[in-house]
């Protein structure tokens, strides 16, 4: 696991992750109605709160009261003691009222934030009420780049009806603009879905990405449980997959020896492997591939001297 990581709080789902969200980046929870998007940003900000950090909480639909009344409802009626003390910060927003650019979303996290680097949500991420038609990517490339600079953030992104219907996959990203755009920018995306045929593993949970991880790619499935919230099943296959193999550390040893008769592009690729081998987490043994890469560097070198 890395390190400059912030657990998410979410059960199983950390190791699956490198070790769970980077700090300062952008993290979108996309899923259509009732799979558990805001049970996943409460879980995320009660995580923090339990461990001293303060958290924002935008809330576009629901108001602090109701948002209180669910935490009661799972078993997180504590919460409202973060709230008393000032941990925790609910704004409730009227997405309707507001037009672009007189809201200025990153104004008002800043002002009401109750402490620096908070754990930021926006339940849900009503895009088209931040930027202006003409210049979406751009002005939410802008408000992302500044909700990085205060904290990390968990953002919902809710998934139309249409596209739920369609297979139930998340295809419709790819030719809606308007929705791709916020996914696109993500640094994370975890798609959540439920197949809604009542069974024990109809609720799926998918590391859509996840920048500068190594991550499962699996498809994992979750429950929500009282008190606890959201708990995933990866089987241990599953995890192991996404765990660093120490096995062939002979053989990342071996072929850095090899980089010091290089001269300098060698010691460039004894930082690369050594990279490799920190992350190196199939069953396959590396050899191959070593070999490969030191003998495709070394003909450069060759040519070049
Ligand atoms: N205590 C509980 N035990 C089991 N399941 C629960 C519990 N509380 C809530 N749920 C499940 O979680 C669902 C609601 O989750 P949540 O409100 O987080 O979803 P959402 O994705 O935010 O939905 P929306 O699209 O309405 O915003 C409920 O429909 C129910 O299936
Ligand atoms: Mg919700």
């Amino acid at each position: 696991m890395k390190t400059g990581r912030i657990l998410t709080g979410i059960y199983g789902l950390d190791k699956l992750m490198d070790g769970g969200f980077r700090e300062n980046t952008i993290n979108s929870i996309y899923g259509g109605p009732g799979v558990g998007k805001t049970t996943f940003a409460l879980q995320y900000s009660l995580f923090g709160l339990d461990r001293g950090e303060k958290v924002i909480f935008v809330s576009f639909e629901m108001s602090e009261r109701q948002i209180l009344r669910d935490c009661k409802d799972i078993g997180w009626g504590a919460i409202k003691d973060y709230v008393e003390e000032g941990d925790l910060k609910i704004v409730h927003i009227f997405g309707e009222d507001l037009e672009f650019p007189s809201l200025d979303i990153t104004e008002i996290i800043k002002k009401s934030s109750p402490g620096p680097n908070p754990r930021i949500v926006i339940d849900p991420f009503t895009y088209p009420t931040f930027y202006s038609d003409k210049e979406k990517r751009k002005s939410l490339s802008t408000i992302f780049q500044d909700l990085r600079a205060l904290g990390t953030s968990v953002v919902v992104l809710e998934e139309p009806a249409d596209s739920a219907t369609n297979c139930g996959g998340p295809g419709d990203i790819h030719t809606n603009r308007l929705l791709s755009t916020p996914l696109y920018l993500s640094d994370t995306v975890l798609f959540l879905q439920n197949l809604g045929f009542g069974e024990m593993y109809d609720r799926t949970i998918r590391i859509m990405k996840h920048r500068g991880s190594k991550h499962g790619e699996g498809i994992y499935p979750y429950s929500i449980e009282s008190g606890l919230g959201i708990v995933l099943r990866a089987s241990k296959k599953q995890i192991d997959r996404v765990m660093s193999k120490t096995k062939f550390d002979d053989r990342f040893v071996q072929a850095i020896e090899k980089t010091k008769t290089m001269g300098k592009p060698g010691e460039k690729l004894a930082v690369k492997i050594e990279s490799l081998r920190k992350n190196w987490v199939l069953d396959e043994d590396p050899q191959q591939i070593l070999d490969l890469v030191l003998e495709e560097e070394k003909k450069s070198y060759e040519n070049k001297s």
